[in-house]
């Protein structure tokens, strides 16, 4: 089996899919290889991820990797869900093949893009980050 369960889970009956009306940070990132799109909503209030919710128009390796990751920032600190990485998704998920590591890789950036508009909303300096593509 090429996917691992949790990720059939994920793709299958995806959590926090949609939008926050009042979200105080968006975060959208494109993959220049595949073409597709995520963007992550959050709401953060006293420097918590009081909620996340994702639209992604990809794979469903990349659709499993923005559940799972919004799943796992939700009730962090910003500094703590700026520190996901891909490869924590990744794990979390059991697991992706080799060639869709990179649909976890967006799920990253799309946090970081996002904390950064909050930032940028509250007037805090922005904080470093490479996009990949
Ligand atoms: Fe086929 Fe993303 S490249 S769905
Ligand atoms: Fe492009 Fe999954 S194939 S995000």
């Amino acid at each position: 089996m090429l996917y691992s369960e949790k990720v059939m889970d994920h793709f299958t009956n995806p959590r926090n899919v949609g939008e926050i009306a009042d979200a105080n940070g968006i975060g959208e990132v494109g993959n220049a290889k595949c073409g597709d799109i995520m963007r992550i909503y959050l709401k953060i209030q006293d420097n918590i991820v009081k909620d996340a919710k994702f639209k992604t128009f990809g794979c469903g390796s990349a659709i499993a990797s923005s559940s799972m990751a919004t799943e796992l920032i939700i009730g962090k600190s910003v500094e703590d869900a700026w520190e996901l990485s891909n490869k924590a998704v990744a794990e979390a998920l059991d697991g992706l093949p080799p060639v869709k590591m990179h649909c976890s890789v967006l799920a990253e950036e799309a946090i970081h893009k996002a904390i950064n508009d909050y930032r940028e909303k509250a007037g805090l300096e922005l904080w470093d980050f490479k996009e990949t593509d």
